[in-house]
Parts: C-alpha cells; structure tokens; sequence
C-alpha cells in the first residue's frame, strides 16, 4: 500500500513537472585542451599544420535535463568532430560513477569543428593519418574534458525551466559550394531566401527564480576563420563567441570559470564558410572559376577570407556577430516556453548494407542503398578554406592514371563500388582497406533527443544547407504526425558521436564539389539517413522500441601511434627554466600589445588542463597579485618554439594585448611549465618578468 502510494506520487510529480514546463537541469564547463605544441590540427587535413601554442582553449560545454522519469544530456565539444571512442570512453567512466544514468542513448556529443585543434583522436585509420595516427594525449583530454563537464552539471542539478528563440542573422556565413546548391530543385530551392540557413536557434535555461544558467545556440558556419597557417590552438569563431558571452554573463570569472555556461554548437554547416568576403585568386584578385574553385586551373590560389584584414579579426568579427545575435536572443520577449517530456532514442546503422524505398517525383517507385566508405577526387582538393596540398581541383569527376595507379595499391575500386559511388571518381577506396586497421566507419550513431517541442536530431558528420533542411522537415513532418505538437521544432546538433565527413543532397552530389568527394556512403546517403532519422522520429514518439543495430568496432587496441614522444629538456648554458629572456617594456600604453619571452620546457609534459601556461597579473592595493588573464584569454597568445632538437631547448613567448579597459597599474605576466629531465621525470617550474607600468 505505501509502495503503491509512492509510486502514485512519483508519477503525479513527474506528470506536475513536464506538464508546468519544470525540468531538472544542469550545465558544466570543463577544459578539455590537447597538447599545445607539434600534435597535427584535425580539420584542414595538411600534416604540417602542427600546433605551436594557444591562442583559445578547448572546453566542453555540457548541458544535462530531466524531466522526472528521464534524462539527456547535450555536450558541445571545442573539437575538430566527435568520435566514437570518446563517446565510448566518456560513458564507461561516467558509468563508473553514475551507473548507467548517461548511455548512447541519451547523451548527444556534439563537435564545434573547430579546425585548429590537435588530432590524433578518431582512431578510424584515414582521419588520423596527419597526425601520425592515435595521439593518445588529446584523446585523453577530450575524454576527461567531457567527463569533466558532464559530471559538474549532473552535480550542479537545480529546479528550472527552459525557452526556445530564433532569429536571423545576416552577414556571418556564406555558401562555398553554390553550384552545388543550384543543382536542387528550383521549386525546393524557392521556399527559401538564401542558400544557407541564417536561423540562429537558441534554448535558453532558466533556475526556478529564472535567472539565468545556460544558453546554447546553433548557427551553421565552419570554424574556418583561422586559415590553415596558424598554429595556435583555438576554439576560432564559434569558440570565441562562447567566451564573449560567458565573460559578459559572468562578471569577472576568468574564461572557462563561470557559473553560467554559454555554447554555440554546430548544425548543418557542411557548404557554409565565414570567411564572407568569399573567394578570390590569390594571383589577381579576381574571382575564382565557381564550379572548380581554381585560377588558371590551379586550386591553391583560390582561397576564400575575410571579414576581417587577417584571420585573427575575421574570427573576431564573426564571433562578435555570434554574440551580439545571441545577447538579442537572450533578451527576447519571443522566448517560446518549452515544456513536456525528455524521451531519447538511438540506434547504430550498417550504411553500405541500407536499401531504401522511394517514391520517384514521377511516381516510379524504387531502391536506393548505400555504399562501401570512398572519398572521391575533388576530397583531396580541399576547399576554398583550405586548399588540398595535391593540386587536385574541385568538381573532378573524372580519373587520373597516376593517381589511380597509386589508389589501386590501396584498394582497387570493384565495378561495384565505381557503379554505387557513381558519378564520384573514387581516389581513396576506404571501405575495403583493413590495413592495418578500419580507415572510416560503415557503421554510424544515429539518434534523436526529445525536450518538450524540441528535437535534437544528431547527425555523425557535416550535413549540407539543403541536406540539412530536408533532414529537419522530414523529422519534424513525422513528428507531428506521430502525435507531436504542431510547433515542434527540429534542430541538427551536427558532427556528433561518430565521424564520416560530408552529407550533401543526391543533386548536389552530381558536381562532387569537396562535399560531394566526401560523402562517403554514394550519392544516396542523405535519402537513406532521412529514412532512418524519421523511423527514429516515430518510434520516439510512439514508446516503440527499435533494434539497437550493429556494434561498431573497437579500435582502441589496434590503434597505432607514430607522434614521437617527449625526449627531455634542458635550460641551455647559464639559464633556469622560466627565466625570462625578454621583459616588456618598464611602461606601456593600454591597446598596445606587450611581449615576454621565457626559457621553458615542452608544453607537452603537462597540457596544464583546468590551469594556464601565463598569467597576467595586477598588482593591488593590499599588495596582493591579481589575475586578470590566462592563456584562454583571446587578448593573450602563448606560442612555443624549439630551439635547439640536439639538447632540447626551447623558449615560450607571450603575447599580451592591453585591453582598453584595463585599469592603469603595476602588472606582470608569469609563466608555468614542465620540463622532462634528460634522466627521466616531469617537473613543475615557473617564472615572471620584472613589473611594468600599464598607462591610459
Ligand atoms: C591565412 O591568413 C593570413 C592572414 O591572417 C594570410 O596572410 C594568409 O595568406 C592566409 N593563408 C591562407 C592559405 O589562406
Ligand atoms: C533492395 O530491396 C529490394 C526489395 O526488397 C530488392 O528488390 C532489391 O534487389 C534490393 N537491392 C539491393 C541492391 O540489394
Ligand atoms: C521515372 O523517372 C525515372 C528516373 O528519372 C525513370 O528512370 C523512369 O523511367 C520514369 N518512369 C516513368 C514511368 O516515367
């Protein structure tokens, strides 16, 4: 009887809850920054752009809501993408410590496709080749990282409520592949305004005294603000604007320190470039040819930038974009409260072996079925971000004798897969290559959250503008068909759980631009995934369960490793670690930009997670130092330099622009490190240069 009664009030409250719009929630923030120096960036794919410092940290984002019954979790990852053996990884150790309360079920991991952070982490053999396969380093940062910051919101769970705004914003993204997007139905191509999405979409999460405790926010751009010559790590565009927005949320918290946790997460950004200013030949300044992406039939010198004079303020600028929409957002009276249950649904999915019916705009009905993982020519073309190292163009649907003489030494293509992956020339045949291990996953995670009205469909890759959208219509038309709200909302959380590059739609597929050369399951991949994603929808919807698929495989004991590991460090003749070779000036105006040099050890000995390698401090009244800034800081750069290979020297510089408000007074900026002792053993050390005088 008193069970009975339990139970009886559990369900009243669970009903009272969803039913009022109350949910549990939490938000976390945690470090998860790979090493800062000589680790490849994953994203741009040229295994010399190795890591040289930071400019940004990485840090993951996590967000967890509960209605009473059930649970979900969505994690926004500064990273390249999301893996499976993170994903893995992170719910073997939360499941350490919360048994099975987070499951591939219900916890989304999401990548903000930052390209300008370490590699090394995919295990799948292709995507970690620049980087010398398995770099064990960034992979455990990312999975303690996400740990991290899913157990400080699960720890962190109060009474709240959460809204639902969108808006437009204008001049933050362009389409890279527009001649692709043409290819699309004019009829289909008319019901919108522009040929990418300007829809930010933002879910705001509330306390029960309605104050502010996280916002996430989706805008489709590539973080490919920062070209593929820098070396600093960052989080780039979308990663900035986070840091905007938790700093003006968060009055004096240091960055990645606030209680209040601000994401902006990717969507279908798979054609969408920030660099607004679009491409333009290197060589002349004209425009490039638009269905290749080449000048005189070179791709190399037609390369797409702007906002901004150089990269650092185009980053700046779309990020302030990002920002000032969200802040509008945020104040919105628009807001749409969210109310009703949490429900989740997962299941892993064998591509290649998909065959799908279809109705033909004729009415012919027929079969369509995935393919064998290939990558076409145009992939090693790259884009207009950044340009292939192969002089391979764009929109090649034709075959080379060299290369292909080459790519049969892999795998040669059987009829079959020339015949599947038609009209794509195949150059890397990934799917039948198992040397030495799985070179792209043919199984992937799909998977869709329910909050209330909203439905967070994560994709495992980068679906384009119009992939994107006929994703959304399709789950959001089953949706309500399956008895959802009319005003449910669909939303892509793009590259979560498992990697496997680009979705375009079958039409844009035709011109195997660099999106097409990567959509590696064949020209029906998005066809066959909208199927899917609806069946998904509609057992969501309908409590039914669906087989949970086949398991992908485990890498993690095959992987191979080549990054060479820290030798040792010595100081140089006469020299301590962390002392400092150059001061700054004795005084300096403030919006000038001032620089230290110091002797350091190699910053891979210690990536300093939840810590700084610099800091910049102010001297205060009771003589205490004070810290205003880290090197997640974007007024701070900390760059590392080899100096010497033969007996492993080197030397940190830091950069520092005075902010235009900072205050006059006595500064310093100090360094931390490690340093590997030639006979083994890590060791902390430190150093600070003399004070100066910051002035108006
Ligand atoms: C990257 O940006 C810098 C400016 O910050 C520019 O000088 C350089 O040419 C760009 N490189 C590429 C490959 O886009
Ligand atoms: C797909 O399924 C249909 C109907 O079950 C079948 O007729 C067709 O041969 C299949 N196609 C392939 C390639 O397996
Ligand atoms: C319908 O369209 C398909 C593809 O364009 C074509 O192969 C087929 O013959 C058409 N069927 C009819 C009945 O017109």
């Amino acid at each position: 009887m008193r069970k009975k009664l339990l139970v009886w009030i559990i369900t009243l409250s669970t009903c009272l809850r969803t039913t009022l719009g109350l949910y549990k929630i939490g938000v976390g923030i945690a470090d998860c920054t790979g090493p800062a120096a000589e680790v490849t960036f994953m994203g741009y794919g040229k295994s010399n752009q190795k890591g040289c410092g930071i400019h940004l940290r990485q840090f993951s984002r996590a967000f967890v809501i509960d209605d009473g019954s059930q649970r979900a979790a969505f994690v926004s990852v500064d990273a390249g993408m999301m893996a499976y053996g993170v994903r893995k990884a992170v719910i073997s150790r939360l499941g350490k410590q919360y048994k099975d309360v987070y499951t591939e079920s219900n916890l989304i991991l999401s990548g903000t496709h930052t390209h300008s952070a370490p590699g090394g982490f995919l295990m799948d053999f292709m995507y970690d080749i620049p980087s010398l396969g398995f770099v064990k380093e960034t992979f455990d940062a990312l999975v303690d990282g996400i740990t991290r910051s899913v157990v400080r919101a699960h720890e962190n769970m109060v009474d709240g409520k959460i809204f639902i705004t969108t808006g437009e914003l204008i001049g933050a993204n362009i389409n890279r592949s527009p001649m692709s997007y043409l290819l699309n139905p004019k009829e289909e191509r008319e019901k919108y305004k522009y040929n990418v999405d300007k829809e930010m979409v933002q879910l705001k999460l509330v306390n029960s005294a309605n104050s502010l405790i996280g916002v996430i926010s989706w805008f489709p751009v590539h973080p490919t603000s920062m070209n593929n010559t820098n070396c600093l790590i960052t989080s780039d565009n979308v990663g900035y604007a986070s840091v905007l927005l938790e700093k003006s949320l968060n009055k004096n918290s240091l960055v990645g320190q606030g209680r209040i946790v601000a994401a902006f997460a990717s969507t279908n950004l798979g054609d969408v470039s920030p660099n607004t200013k679009g491409p333009r030949c290197v060589t002349t300044g004209e425009e490039c040819d638009v269905v290749s992406s080449t000048c005189d039939g070179q791709a190399k010198f037609c390369v797409a930038a702007g906002p901004g004079e150089d990269m650092f303020e185009s980053t700046k600028i779309i990020a302030e974009k990002l920002f000032e929409k969200s802040k509008i957002l945020l104040q919105s009276s628009e807001a749409k409260e969210v109310t009703g249950p949490v429900r989740h649904i997962h299941q892993y999915v064998d591509m290649p072996s998909q065959n799908v019916t279809i109705t033909l705009p004729n009415g012919t009905i027929t079969h369509v079925t995935g393919c064998l993982p290939a990558m076409g020519y145009s992939f090693a073309a790259g884009t207009t971000d950044g340009v292939g190292e192969f002089g391979f163009a764009q929109g090649t649907r034709s075959t080379n004798s060299h290369w292909d003489t080459l790519r049969d030494l892999l795998f040669k293509p059987t009829e079959e897969d020339i015949r599947c992956q038609h009209p794509k020339p195949i150059l890397i045949n990934a799917g039948r290559i198992s040397i030495p291990y799985q070179w792209q996953p043919r199984i992937v995670s799909t998977q869709i959250v329910q909050v209330g009205e909203v439905l967070l469909i994560a994709v495992p890759g980068e679906f384009t503008t119009m992939s994107g959208r006929r994703l959304r219509n399709g789950v959001q038309e089953t949706a309500v068909r399956s008895g959802a709200s009319p005003g449910t909302k669909a939303i892509i959380t793009g590259l979560s759980n498992v990697y496997t590059s680009y979705i375009t739609t079958p039409e844009e597929y035709q011109m195997q631009r660099y999106e097409g050369a990567s959509t590696i399951y064949g020209p029906h991949t998005l066809t066959i995934y909208i199927e899917k994603y609806k069946q998904l929808t509609k057992a969501l919807l309908k409590g039914e369960k669906l087989d949970s698929g086949p398991l992908p495989a485990d890498l993690s004991q095959r992987v191979i490793s080549l990054q060479p590991r820290v030798m040792f460090d010595t100081p140089g003749l006469m020299h301590h670690f962390g002392d400092c070779l150059l001061q700054p000036p004795k005084s300096a105006r403030v919006g000038s930009k001032v620089r230290a040099k110091f002797v350091s050890g190699h910053p891979r000995n210690n990536l300093m997670t939840e810590k700084t390698f610099l800091t910049v401090e102010k001297l205060a009244d009771n003589g205490k130092w004070i810290v205003l800034a880290t090197d997640a800081d974007w007024e701070t750069k900390f760059t590392w330099t080899r100096t010497s290979t033969l007996i492993g020297g080197s030397e940190a510089t830091i950069e520092w622009e005075i902010p235009s408000d900072a205050t006059p007074g006595l500064y310093r900026i100090h360094h931390f490190g490690h340093f590997q002792h030639i006979f083994g053993g890590v060791h902390p050390y430190s150093g600070a240069t003399d004070t100066f005088q910051v002035t108006k």
